[in-house]
């Protein structure tokens, strides 16, 4: 079996129903459940043997040792993280103790389990942990994209913490020899996201006639990836990836933020048009995020060419699947769209004129 944290996240809950739909091979969740975590999420799999959720920290030694002790994991993939830039500029606390304290927990109690392993599950032990190109900073227009050798150099307090946390992961393979593997993977959209992130806050507040809000220009570039070619990418790094390599992850999908509006502003207008005209016509452009970065892009020659791996969707073919997911979930849009949500979506855009 295999051990998830932060599997009721976006990312982690598209993992672990893909995980499930492919193969026998139990998981069990590890996930606090923070604004982004939900368990509605996973409600198809409630009654599945195969999956079994436990709430909790990774930070929480204690915990971790029992669960490792009792379920035997071959492997830990570690997508648990805050994981919003914006929510990182106005209250960085929680990105340094979940990402850097609670991964360096994540590792100690991996390294003590491993420790104890016989020597054949020692060698097929992997401890994946899921990264981010942010780490790397900001790329000039012309610049090359992102190579696994490019230098981090991470400019919010969410790319500094995931940074800090990639540091640690490779020297525990550099000092105590635990097979880990790191993946950096660009930005990710479809099912599940929370409405916070770019394209699903596009799609949510379209839908309620609410302005689309666009940070400074606009034209900021960001390298998009659908979310399942994400985790078929960490699939393939578990099964075939070499310990203490580190993999990009990433569609060649480079797009300034605001093509990507007006994308989403097009389909919607085909496919739940509104009466009082387009969509774009909702567009505001708004104050820019402090120490904004201007661009990103992935090049994902390595796995691609070392492990064999290649997105499935295009980004026309991926964003039509997720806008048509929102429209198709209203409900679970609704049910997150809670108390705390609206007292976010108030913090981050009253002071932006
Ligand atoms: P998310 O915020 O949607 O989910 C994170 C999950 O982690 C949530 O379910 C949350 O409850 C859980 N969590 C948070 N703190 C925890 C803790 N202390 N203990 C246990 N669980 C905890 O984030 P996501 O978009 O799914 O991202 C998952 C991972 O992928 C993160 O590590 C992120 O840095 C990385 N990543 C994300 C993207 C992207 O575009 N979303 C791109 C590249 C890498
Ligand atoms: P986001 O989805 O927060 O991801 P990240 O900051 O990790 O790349 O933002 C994607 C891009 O969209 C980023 O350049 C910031 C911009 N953006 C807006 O223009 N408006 C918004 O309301 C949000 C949330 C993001």
């Amino acid at each position: 079996m295999i051990l998830v944290t932060g599997g009721a996240g976006f990312i982690g809950t598209n993992f672990v129903l893909d995980w499930l739909e492919q193969s026998d091979e139990p998981i069990i969740n590890l996930d606090i459940l923070n604004y982004a975590g939900n368990l509605e999420n996973l409600g198809i799999l409630a009654a599945d043997e195969r999956h079994t959720f436990v709430r909790g920290d990774i930070g929480d030694s204690v915990l971790l040792n029992s669960i490792l002790e009792r379920h035997q994991p071959r492997a830990i993939i570690n997508f648990a993280a805050e994981s919003h830039v914006d929510r990182s500029i106005h209250g960085p606390e929680d990105f340094i103790q979940t990402n850097i304290v609670g991964t360096f927990r994540l590792l100690e109690a991996g390294r003590a389990y491993w420790n104890g392993l016989n020597e054949k599950a020692k060698q097929d032990f992997r401890f994946l942990h899921v990264s981010t190109d942010e780490v790397y900073g900001s790329l000039a227009k012309d610049e090359p994209a992102f190579n696994e050798t490019h230098r981090y150099e991470p400019n919010s307090p969410y790319s500094a913490s995931k940074a800090a946390s990639d540091h640690l992961v490779r020297a525990y393979h550099h000092t105590y020899g635990l097979p880990v593997l790191t993946s950096n993977c660009s930005n990710n959209y479809g099912p599940y996201q929370f409405p916070e992130k770019l394209i699903p806050l596009i799609i949510v507040n379209a839908l309620a006639g609410k302005p689309l809000p666009v940070y400074g220009d606009g034209q900021q570039i960001r390298d998009w990836l659908y979310v399942k070619d994400h985790c078929s990418a960490l699939r393939r790094m578990l099964e075939a990836g070499i310990p203490g390599e580190t993999y990009n992850i990433g569609g060649w999908n480079e797009k300034p933020n605001i093509d990507i509006v007006h994308t989403v502003c097009a389909l919607l207008d085909a496919l739940r048009p509104l009466t009082i005209g387009p969509y774009r016509s909702l567009i505001a452009f708004v104050t820019d995020r402090p120490g904004h970065d201007r661009r990103y892009a992935i090049d994902a020659g390595k796995i691609e060419r070392e492990l064999g791996w290649k997105p499935v969707e295009t980004f026309e073919t991926g964003i039509r699947k997720t806008v048509q997911w929102y429209l198709d979930n209203p409900a679970w849009i609704g049910n997150v769209q809670s108390g705390s949500y609206r007292t976010w979506i108030d913090k981050n855009y009253e002071r932006r004129a």
